[in-house]
């Protein structure tokens, strides 16, 4: 764990929520994804080694505070709420909520439309937030994406809220559903560093910078999306 000014850090690690793709899911007991990829980068950009916690969602920012973790990549958007509990590093991906339906569902053109619907969202995650500041919908939790298109497919719910990459990957993957052609507030995500803990997020962002700049970052958007 990165502690102290003098000592050099060695290993570091990273918390994340594995039900994520494309930025992080499990493959054959192992996690993978955009966010995997682009954090062992950063580590080799750092010159420390990581090793990566998989863990609960809501359980990420609890971790880092009580410092189970030194860092977290878990496509978190970097929201004014969190931002009181921990830093931000530089942000590494833009993305927006969207409504994911049945295919042959009336189209739901933005996010009002939601009003009178069952809604699954999954705990903790913007779309839980979003959804829940509308009037008239009844919101019904979930603690995994792919539980919630569960529901979505036995009709259960009327439709979900998630963030745009990992819908259209549940929309590739599962016959009968559908992306409404509704926009939501573009979110933007980034790496979490506990608050006293500068000198790792310096590192960070300026290895984000590197990767950015020598072409590495760019190669992963491709392999990714
Ligand atoms: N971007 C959303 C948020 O910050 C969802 C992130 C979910 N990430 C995950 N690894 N499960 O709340």
């Amino acid at each position: 764990v990165a502690c102290g000014n003098e000592k050099k850090i060695e290993k570091i690690y990273v918390g994340t929520n594995a039900e994520f793709a494309p930025f992080e899911y499990l493959e054959d007991g192992k996690t993978v994804g955009f966010d995997m990829d682009l954090m062992a980068e950063i580590s080799k950009e750092i010159g420390v080694e990581m090793e990566i916690k998989d863990m609960a969602f809501d359980g990420l920012l609890p971790a880092l505070q009580a410092k189970k973790v030194d860092m977290i990549i878990a496509g978190m958007t970097a929201t004014e709420e969190r931002k009181k509990a921990v830093n931000f590093s530089e942000t590494y991906y833009k993305a927006n909520q969207v409504i994911i339906t049945a295919e042959d569902a009336e189209d739901i053109p933005d996010f009002e439309g939601l009003k009178g619907k069952k809604v699954g969202v999954i705990l903790g995650f913007t779309g839980d937030v979003v959804v829940s500041e509308i009037d008239g919908v009844e919101v019904k939790k979930y603690n995994a994406g792919y539980a919630a298109i569960m529901d979505l497919k036995e009709g259960k719910i009327d439709a979900v809220v998630l963030d745009g990459e990992p819908a259209k990957n549940f929309v590739k993957n599962n016959e009968g559903i559908k992306i409404t052609s509704a926009e939501g507030e573009k979110e933007e995500y980034a790496m979490a560093v506990s608050k006293d803990n500068k000198e790792l997020l310096e590192k960070v962002d300026s290895a984000l910078i590197t990767l950015k700049e020598n072409g590495t970052y760019d190669k992963l958007l491709k392999k990714w999306f």
